[in-house]
């Protein structure tokens, strides 16, 4: 194991911290771009909140509003453009994943006048890394994707139907104001999409990091455990503040940089569901759920071992020996069985997706990563008529 780990961003975590929004902005300079959703924070009060707190301490704001779930490249180009011609000094994300990925690119953009789709990851030629963005204060109003407290930004080409991400130290938020009162009106079925992609946060490092990472499969464990006690509280009773406090707490700690530490792990049940949600814009956890467990098994026939483990440690099946592949198999059979009971769904066409462009999906999938054989990069790496193959076992 060899790493550098730094994450720069200041945590404020608890009910009733968005009060303190307008004291955090001001230390940025006087003007905001508040980067909004669709216009469930104003359904909510949470964004007359938010509005009031920035006054209070000498902040005007410029709005962008209307950020689309799987954000589009054109969203991020209208806000980039509105906080030049405001004039902002800092940019404030109040919303869901996409919110606060569009802002975070915004914020970048900002200083880039070329297209801001030169900055994202996949791109090979001329590639223009960010390494310098307007600060960010990230508000999360739904625990899912941990953007709130990373450097990643998900942002998709409407015209070219491709879903890349960027990530870049520039584009750390200064700081996240995490407070789980924000997420009580967050529906049943969003709760549960949110639940599973925090949970394949982990497993997607559990399951492709190196070997040889105790601690880190420990913290892992802990997160889906401290996700499958509290997830299925929250989502039976939005209210319940605890479970949302519990729940969003994980949701930080999953994607924050600290569980996949030094694992060196691609994501690869990411890049598959990224290539979906750009074709079909459905809910990227719902198509996570899909995907993973798919992936799973297909996944645990190279590596029956890591799987067992999986099944031992977090569902408590006792195991006739380390590879016992169908110990490993149960393991992700109740795995299933828990996003299933919390809403989630298990078959493309419970989606609305059919067989027309499994082919698609694998080359939109290699297209944002691969490794020198042109394969999929995870454990194991995958082709893509592997890809396909996965996707069609959960038509
Ligand atoms: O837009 P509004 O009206 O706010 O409604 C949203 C949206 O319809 C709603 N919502 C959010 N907060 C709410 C609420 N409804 C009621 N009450 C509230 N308090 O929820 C819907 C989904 O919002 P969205 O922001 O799209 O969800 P999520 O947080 O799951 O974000 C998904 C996006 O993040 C990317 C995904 O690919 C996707 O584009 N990801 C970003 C990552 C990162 N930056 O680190 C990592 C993730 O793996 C992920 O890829
Ligand atoms: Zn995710």
């Amino acid at each position: 194991m060899k790493f550098t780990f730094q994450n720069t961003t200041q945590l404020i975590f608890g009910a009733g911290t968005l009060s303190q929004l307008g004291e955090v902005a001001c230390k940025h300079g006087k003007k905001a771009l508040l980067v909004t959703g669709g216009g469930s924070i104003r359904r909510n009060g949470t964004f007359d909140r938010a509005i009031a707190s920035l006054n209070a301490a000498g902040v005007s704001v410029a709005e962008c509003s209307g950020v689309e779930p799987n954000p589009r490249l054109s969203t991020v180009v209208r806000g980039a453009e509105i906080a030049r011609r405001e004039g902002c000094d800092v940019v404030v994300a109040l919303g869901g994943g996409s919110t606060m990925d569009a802002a975070k690119v915004m914020a970048a953009a900002f200083y880039y006048e070329g297209d801001p789709w030169d900055m994202m990851f996949h791109v090979e030629e001329n590639r223009k890394a960010p390494d310098r963005a307007l600060p960010v204060i990230t508000v999360p109003t739904l625990a899912a994707t941990g953007s709130e407290m990373n450097g990643g930004a998900v942002i998709t080409d409407e015209k070219t139907t491709v879903k890349s991400f960027v990530i870049s130290r520039c584009m750390y938020p200064q700081t996240a104001i995490v407070d789980p009162e924000l997420t009580v009106s967050v529906p049943k079925e969003q709760t549960a999409f949110g639940i599973c992609d925090l949970i394949t946060h982990v497993t997607e490092s559990y399951f492709n990091g190196v070997d040889g990472t105790p601690l880190q499969d420990r913290f892992a464990e802990g997160v889906i455990l401290t996700a499958m006690d509290w997830g299925p509280k929250a989502v039976v009773d939005g209210n319940d503040l605890e479970a949302r406090a519990q729940v969003q707490w994980a949701s930080v700690v999953a994607l924050n940089g600290w569980v996949q530490v030094g694992t060196n792990s691609p994501f690869p049940v990411h890049m598959i569901e990224h290539s979906l949600s750009a074709h079909h814009d459905i809910p990227h956890g719902a198509g996570l759920s899909i995907v993973n467990t798919a992936w799973m098994r297909f996944a645990a026939r190279t590596r029956p071992a890591r799987f067992a483990q999986f099944a031992e440690r977090v569902f408590g099946l006792s195991l006739k020996h380390p590879e016992d592949a169908d110990a490993a198999a149960e393991g992700i059979d109740r795995f299933e069985a828990f996003l299933r009971s919390i809403g989630c769904p298990a078959r493309l066409s419970e989606l609305g997706i059919g067989d027309g462009l499994l082919q698609q999906y694998a080359q939109d999938a290699l297209l944002l990563a691969h490794d020198d054989k042109g394969r999929l990069p995870g454990r194991p790496a995958m082709s893509e008529a592997e890809i396909v193959e996965v996707l069609r076992s959960v038509l």
